[in-house]
């Protein structure tokens, strides 16, 4: 199958990136670097192509074909067991790195394929993470991606329901999470790919907010002084996010993302 076949039956399927998509499946099947694919159209006679262009059409994402995804400055083994990290998360990541001191020790809860805990420890020198999963899959993904990544003896993985287990003993300088946020109504409207990612990693209640209350009341007494807690929200979720942090007499700080909408909140103990 030739790319421009392979990017008409993308097409088709209704995936609006299919030139792009078309290439990459190429370049990961046959080996070839993708600038080499712009100006020219190779036949692959590979069953892999045909197989991963047919997946693609059925709508698994991309990134599950491909088996990898770069984040931040590293790279992911990802599998249908663990979210797909989003370049939103990133910004998260770089507060973290640019915000904590050396040395820092950090709490990621809903560590999924590991992202932020892993791009978190490896890019500030000598800090130590702990992160938390209710899924044991996500979390053999995650000590994989801990490993790839050379800072497996940095980060400790273990099982735990954030919501209803105690929080894990010592103090920590920050606690960082992509929570699930989605709220339970917007679920079945998200698109066809989503719904190929664990549904746990997205539902968050019927405001979306039940792990933001949850682990700002029951996690913020394990921050070390002067320590912040930094979440992922939605874009539409400033103001419930302001509220849970008045709440706890916490200070709230929004950082917005490069569309301009609220994507991290920082939120601090009042001095
Ligand atoms: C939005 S994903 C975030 C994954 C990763 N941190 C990232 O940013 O790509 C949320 C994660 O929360 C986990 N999760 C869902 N419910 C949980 C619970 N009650 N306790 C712990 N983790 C939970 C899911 O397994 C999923 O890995």
């Amino acid at each position: 199958m030739r790319i421009s076949e392979a990017a008409r039956l993308l097409r088709e399927a209704g995936i609006s990136t299919y030139r792009e998509e078309a290439r990459r499946l190429f370049s990961h099947i046959e080996g070839a670097p993708e600038y080499t694919l712009i100006a020219s159209d190779p036949e692959s006679t590979s069953e892999a192509f045909a197989e991963a262009v047919e997946r693609r059409c059925k709508r698994e994402p991309l990134q599950y074909i491909i088996g990898e995804v770069g984040f931040y400055k590293e790279t992911y083994k990802v599998t249908p067991d663990c979210l797909i990290p989003r370049e939103d998360t990133e910004i998260l990541v770089d507060y973290a790195v640019k915000n904590l001191p050396r040395g820092a020790r950090v709490l990621d809860l809903c560590t999924g394929s590991g992202c932020i805990a892993v791009s978190t420890v490896k890019n500030l020198p000598k800090s130590t993470a702990l992160a938390l999963d209710i899924s044991e899959g996500a979390l053999s993904v995650a000590r994989e991606n801990a490993e790839k990544n050379g800072v497996s003896h940095r980060v400790d993985f273990i099982l735990r329901d954030v919501l209803s287990d105690a929080a894990p003993s010592g103090s920590f300088d920050a606690i960082l999470s992509n929570p699930p946020y989605v709220k339970d109504s917007v679920y079945p409207e998200l698109e066809a790919e989503v719904h190929r990612e664990p549904r746990i990693a997205f539902v968050g209640g019927e405001d979306g907010g039940d792990f933001y209350r949850h682990i700002t009341k029951a996690y913020s007494g394990s921050l070390k002084e002067g320590g912040f807690i930094a979440f992922e929200i939605g874009y539409d979720q400033r103001s419930l996010i302001e509220d849970i942090a008045r709440a706890e007499n916490m200070t709230c700080e929004v950082r917005l993302d490069l569309s301009g909408h609220p994507r991290v909140a920082i939120l601090r103990h009042k001095s």
